[in-house]
């Protein structure tokens, strides 16, 4: 494709088939003692790094919750580093990795298996499509992990995690991280006020990693 098309243009790491000229790299990451590579590739989140924000999730994620034995989802798995990095902590614990981007879950397939991970499965999913999402995902989740996409617009987002409280079992747990300026404060109040879920907040480096539970 021409680089400078308005096609190209439109490209986000939310687009379900990217087109744009595919590069690739492989990044290596030590977290809780233990290494881990994961192959990234423009035209998804996060190309050539971890990002900050999943980084931060995942170790408040590790920080507090007994894993074990758990079904648990990664709504909006990118190149996979959440999934994968919980899975490979937690072996007792069942992993859902889902992305409507193809080239990401081509990705996370990729690093689940060079990570040698076993209890995970990657699916290809629009969350935003209900009779896709109750066909192709087991019901009840006891944890949900999400860095959801911002850039998508407020609507589509909320409309996303809605439906992902609609999708943990009661007592479930769902961690939300977004970027203080990039408006976790009023998703927080979201979640507690208008939804009147019981809803903590951790912060840490810019980023607010939001935990909010569903009731039992
Ligand atoms: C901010 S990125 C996070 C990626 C990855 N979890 C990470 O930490 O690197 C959000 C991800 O949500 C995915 N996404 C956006 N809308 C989605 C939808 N409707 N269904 C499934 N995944 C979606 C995007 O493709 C993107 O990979």
């Amino acid at each position: 494709m021409d680089p400078n098309s308005k096609e190209h243009e439109k490209e986000h790491y939310f687009t379900k088939h990217p087109k744009s000229r595919k590069k690739a790299r492989k990044v290596q990451f030590r977290i809780a003692d233990r290494a881990f590579c994961f192959f990234t590739s423009t035209g998804v989140f996060s190309f050539g790094h971890v990002d900050k924000g999943s980084e931060v999730l995942v170790r408040q994620i590790l920080a507090l919750e007994d894993m074990n034995a758990k079904m648990v989802l990664d709504l909006g798995c990118g190149y996979g580093f959440i999934g994968i990095v919980l899975s490979s902590l937690f072996p007792t614990c069942k992993m859902f990795m889902v992305d409507l981007n193809k080239r990401a879950t081509s990705l996370a397939r990729k690093n689940v298996d060079v990570n040698n991970i076993s209890n995970a499965d990657v699916i290809d999913l629009d969350y935003g499509d209900e009779s896709a999402r109750t066909s192709g995902l087991p019901p009840g989740f006891d944890l949900i992990a999400c860095n959801p996409p911002i850039h998508a617009g407020k609507e589509i987002m909320r409309r996303m995690l809605l439906a992902a409280l609609g999708d943990l079992k009661p007592n479930g747990i769902m961690y939300i991280v977004v970027k203080k300026s990039l408006g976790a404060p009023s998703l927080k109040k979201w979640f507690q006020e208008s939804l009147a879920l019981p809803t903590r907040v951790y912060k840490k480096s810019g980023y607010h990693v939001i935990r909010v539970k569903t009731h039992g």
